[in-house]
């Protein structure tokens, strides 16, 4: 993606959380008015006018994108969850990200069998930490339409890892 404005209001951060992070921090574009709802009006462009039962986020900067999206989409939202977190029956799984290793769930009776569903987050970068929360929302019987990011890091392969699911994969800037 060329989006010069939304890519500039992204804030890199060297050696975080780990030494050889870049890290892409999106605080900076959430703060920018003009730029949070630019980028929200694009993730939910392509599914204008299709039915989307639900919107699911990633723990925690897909729950600030995820609920902003799901509310211009008139969808339910689902949140998948760092382990420990959810009150009720959850499905567990173990995923590799970036700089590090964690489990997610989600509740077992979240989703509607076959209800079609967007996964939103902030960035893709391994892809590790999407391709759990694809696995969890399948699991439990959703029909996984699409997966949408403001940041993909190409050269970490993640979005090509989840196309090989089957998922359709829109991304904003790289
Ligand atoms: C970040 C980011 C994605 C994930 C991407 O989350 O928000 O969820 O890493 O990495 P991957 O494609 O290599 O799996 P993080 O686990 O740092 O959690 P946070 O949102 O709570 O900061
Ligand atoms: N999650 C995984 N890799 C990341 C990065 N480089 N910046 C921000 N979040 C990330």
């Amino acid at each position: 993606g060329l989006d010069d404005e939304l890519k500039q209001a992204i804030r890199t951060i060297a050696d975080y959380p780990k030494p050889g992070i870049m890290f892409r921090d999106i605080t900076t574009l959430l703060g920018n008015a003009r730029a949070f709802r630019r980028a929200v009006d694009q993730l939910v462009q392509p599914y204008a006018g299709a039915k989307i039962d639900q919107v699911a986020g990633i723990e925690a900067r897909g729950f600030i994108l995820g609920g902003a999206v799901a509310h211009q989409l008139s969808s339910g939202f689902v949140p998948i969850r760092k382990k420990g977190k959810l009150p009720h029956q959850t499905v567990r799984m173990a995923y590799a990200l970036e700089y590090g290793t964690d489990e997610m769930e989600i509740h077992v009776d979240a989703i509607k069998p076959g209800e079609r569903v967007v996964l939103v987050d902030d960035l893709i970068a391994t892809g590790g930490t999407a391709e759990g929360a694809v696995k969890l929302l399948r699991q439990i019987g959703a029909d996984v339409v699409a997966a949408c990011f403001i940041i993909d890091l190409p050269e970490l392969g993640g979005a090509d890892k989840l196309r090989a699911m089957g998922v359709d994969v829109r991304t904003l800037v790289t």
